[in-house]
C-alpha cells in the first residue's frame, strides 16, 4: 500500500513543517500545529486553477463595469464598491452572533425578489432555523433555495445543476472535502474548499459569499491563507452587545478598501444607517471636557467621530495608556510630544481614550483631535461644541497637512459645525472654506492658544 505523506500545518497561518512545533515560526502562535495529509496538487484537478485559455491582448478582453448586481442595500453596495461583481468571491468575517448570517440572508432575499435564483448553503443551521430567521427578516421568496450540506462534492454538484445567480456558503469552516482526511475547519479543509469554490466562481461567473469565523484573538480563523485567495474581505467591527454594526472592506479588488457600511441591528434584521455622522454624534456630551469631534475619512466618505479622553493623575509609578479605537502607541507618542513641546505633565497621568460608537480610526488626520481632547481633559476645560479639529502632528510639535481637506470641511458644515481648526499647509481649492470659519495652525502651541 502506498504510504500517505503527511506534514504539520499551523492552523492559524498555514505554515508547513515536517515535524510538530510548539510555536509557529511564521506567525508566532503557540500550539497551533496539526497533522494533515499532503497531496501534490493536480493542476487539472479541483484544487488547481487552470482555465486552458490562450493569452489575450488587453483591449480585446470584454469587461463591463455595469455588470455589477446591486444588493438593494445601499450601505452594502458601498462596501462592495458599487454592487456584487460577477464571479467574485467575498469573505464575510466577524465574531459569532454579530449578524453575518442575518446580513447575507437579507442580501440574497433582496436579490431573490428581483427574480434571481439564489442558493443559500448552510452547514451550521437546519433549514428550519434558517426559515425562522427568514420569517423575522421577511425572506420568503420562491427563488431563494436553502440547502443544508457540508460535503463539498455535493455542493459543487448542486451549484452546477441549479446555476444560481449568487451563492452563500455559511460557513467555510464547516465545509468538508472528502479528498482530505482532516476535520472540517482545519487549514487544509478550509483551503481546499475555498480553492474549489473560488475556481467554480471564476469559471461560472457566479458570485459566492463565504462566511468566515473569527478566532478569539480576532483574526479570521485559519483562513489567513483565505484572505489572499478571495477578492473581497468584509469584516464586522464593534461588538454584538451594541445595537450598531460596522462593516469594513479590509480588502477589495473591485473598490476602495477601508470603506465602511453602518447598520443597526433591530428585531427585523440589519437596518442601514444612512447618515453615519449624525449617528456617531447622537450621544455626545456637549460641554464636557475631553470630548472633541474629528472628520475622519473612511474609504471614500468623511464621517464625523467623537474622541473622548480622560486624563487623571496616576496612583501608581507606571501611568496607564488605555485606548479603544485609536492606536495606543500613537497616543503615547502624542502625549510625549505634548509634554516636551507644550509643557504638559502627562507622564504623571493615566490616559484613557475612546472613540465613541465603537469606530476604529487609524489615519494620521485624527492626531490633532487626540491632542485637543487630551489637553481639554487635562486642563478640565471643554472645547467649543461647534468646532471640529483635524491634522497630523509631527514629533517637533508641528501640525502637518493632510489629504482631502475639502470633503472633511463640507461634512462638518453639513452637520452644523461652525468652525474648524486645520493645518496651515494643506492643498485645497478653497471653495469649502467659505462654508465655515477656518483657523489655520502650524504648531501645537498655536492650537492650544486658540482653544483654551
Ligand atoms: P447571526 O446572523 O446569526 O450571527 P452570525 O451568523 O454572525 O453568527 O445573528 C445573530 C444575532 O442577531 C442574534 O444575537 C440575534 C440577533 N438578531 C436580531 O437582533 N434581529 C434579527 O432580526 C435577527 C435575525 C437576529
Ligand atoms: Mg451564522
Amino acid at each position: 500500500m502506498k504510504k500517505i505523506k503527511t506534514a504539520f500545518f499551523c492552523q492559524n497561518c498555514g505554515h508547513q513543517s515536517p515535524k510538530w512545533l510548539g510555536k509557529c515560526p511564521s506567525c508566532d502562535e503557540w500550539n497551533r500545529f496539526a497533522e494533515e495529509e499532503i497531496r501534490a496538487i493536480d493542476p487539472a484537478g479541483p484544487a488547481g486553477i487552470q482555465f486552458n485559455e490562450a493569452p489575450l491582448p488587453i483591449d480585446e478582453i470584454v469587461a463591463d463595469e455595469k455588470e455589477r448586481m446591486t444588493t438593494g442595500i445601499a450601505e452594502m453596495d458601498r462596501v462592495l464598491g458599487g454592487g456584487i461583481v460577477n464571479g467574485s468571491v467575498t469573505l464575510v468575517g466577524g465574531d459569532p452572533g454579530i449578524g453575518k448570517s442575518t446580513l447575507l440572508l437579507q442580501v440574497v432575499q433582496n436579490l431573490a425578489e428581483k427574480d434571481l435564483k439564489i442558493l443559500y448553503i448552510s452547514g451550521e443551521e437546519s433549514a428550519k432555523q434558517i426559515k425562522l430567521r427568514g420569517i423575522r427578516l421577511g425572506a420568503s421568496s420562491k427563488n431563494l433555495l436553502v440547502l443544508v450540506e457540508i460535503d463539498l462534492d455535493s455542493i459543487v454538484k448542486h451549484i452546477k445543476e441549479i446555476s444560481p445567480r449568487a451563492v452563500v456558503i455559511d460557513s467555510i469552516q464547516t465545509m468538508y472535502s472528502p479528498v482530505l482526511t482532516s476535520a472540517p475547519g482545519s487549514v487544509g479543509q478550509v483551503r481546499e474548499s475555498s480553492a474549489r469554490l473560488i475556481l467554480l466562481a471564476k469559471k461560472t461567473g457566479i458570485p459566492i459569499f463565504l462566511v468566515g469565523h473569527v478566532t478569539k484573538d480576532g483574526s479570521i480563523a485559519g483562513p489567513k491563507v483565505l484572505e489572499h485567495m478571495v477578492d473581497t474581505v468584509l469584516y464586522f467591527e464593534g461588538d454584538s452587545s451594541h445595537a450598531y454594526r460596522i462593516i469594513r472592506a479590509m480588502k477589495n479588488r473591485f473598490g476602495p478598501t477601508n470603506e465602511i457600511g453602518v447598520f443597526e441591528m433591530r428585531n427585523n434584521g440589519l437596518i442601514e444607517v444612512a447618515n453615519p455622522s449624525a449617528f456617531f454624534l447622537t450621544e455626545r456630551p456637549e460641554g464636557a471636557p475631553g470630548s472633541v469631534v474629528v472628520p475622519s475619512i473612511e474609504g471614500t466618505r468623511p464621517i464625523l467621530i467623537e474622541i473622548q479622553s480622560l486624563v487623571n493623575p496616576t496612583n501608581f509609578g507606571m501611568p496607564r495608556r488605555t485606548t479603544i479605537g485609536v492606536d495606543n502607541n500613537r497616543v503615547a507618542l502624542l502625549a510625549a510630544v505634548m509634554d516636551k513641546m507644550c509643557g504638559f505633565r502627562l507622564s504623571g497621568h493615566d490616559i484613557f481614550i475612546n472613540v465613541a460608537g465603537g469606530m476604529k480610526v487609524d489615519e494620521p488626520a485624527v492626531d490633532l483631535g487626540i491632542v485637543a481632547s487630551m489637553a481639554s481633559s487635562f486642563l478640565d476645560k471643554p472645547i467649543d461644541k461647534g468646532t471640529v479639529v483635524f491634522g497630523e502632528v509631527g514629533l517637533a510639535g508641528e501640525v502637518r497637512g493632510i489629504s482631502q481637506m475639502d470633503i472633511r470641511i463640507k461634512e462638518a458644515a453639513r452637520m452644523g459645525f461652525r468652525r474648524c481648526i486645520i493645518p496651515q499647509t494643506s492643498s485645497r481649492n478653497g471653495s469649502a472654506e467659505k462654508k465655515m470659519e477656518c483657523i489655520k495652525v502650524n504648531s501645537l502651541k498655536k492650537l492650544l492658544e486658540y482653544l483654551f
